[in-house]
């Protein structure tokens, strides 16, 4: 029910509550009310959806894979890849990113665990990935809403992503 429909009905239930039994129909007003309030109000898009689509999402990926891979650092995790697997790369993060954010694509690559096991990538690395991420997100002028909510989902993967022997170095 929309907040417009409950404001008509509004005087025929103070009527009904003024007339009949007072307290059981204000309160089921009032619980009509509230309920109905955050269904109209703050529905809210996916984060896909917000972040601009699929894209959007391939922009932004395209530029982060692009700064790792040009990064002095973190460049040498990517040597030696041909030009069809980075592509290759770049495309399964596309569909991850698109499938954690509530998007209409699968994931069909490995986890990120065995994925990333046996790069060494220290919590320094991963430190300086996310550093990228943000700084992809900020070229394409992602609202701070929606970079938090891209980063917490990007976080949770850390653990599996950092070499838990290098995750002090
Ligand atoms: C938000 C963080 C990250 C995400 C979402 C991510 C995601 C992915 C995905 C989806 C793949 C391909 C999986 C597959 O082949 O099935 C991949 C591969 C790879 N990632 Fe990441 N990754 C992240 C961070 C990093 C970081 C920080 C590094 C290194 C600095 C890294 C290095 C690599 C490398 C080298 C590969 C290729 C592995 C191989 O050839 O087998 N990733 N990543």
């Amino acid at each position: 029910m929309t907040r417009r429909s409950i404001l008509a009905r509004a005087p025929r239930l103070l009527a009904v509550a003024v007339l009949a039994v007072p307290l059981a129909v204000a309160t089921r007003a009032a619980a009509q009310g509230h309920a109905a309030a955050p269904a109209a109000d703050t529905a809210k898009k996916s984060l896909y959806s917000r972040l601009g689509g699929y894209d959007a999402i391939a922009a932004v990926t395209d530029d982060f894979i692009g700064r790792l891979a040009t990064d002095a650092e973190l460049g040498k995790f990517f040597a030696g890849h041909s030009t069809d697997s980075l592509n290759r790369i770049r495309q399964l993060v596309v569909d991850q990113l698109c499938f954690a954010t509530g998007g209409p694509c699968k994931y069909i690559g490995r986890d990120m665990k065995a994925t990333h096991q046996g790069l060494g990538i220290t919590k320094a690395n991963w430190d300086a990935a996310v550093k990228h991420l943000v700084a992809s997100l900020d070229k394409f002028a992602v609202p701070a809403a929606e970079k938090g909510e891209l980063l917490a989902i990007a976080s949770t993967l850390e653990k599996d992503i950092v070499d838990a022997a290098a995750a002090k170095k």
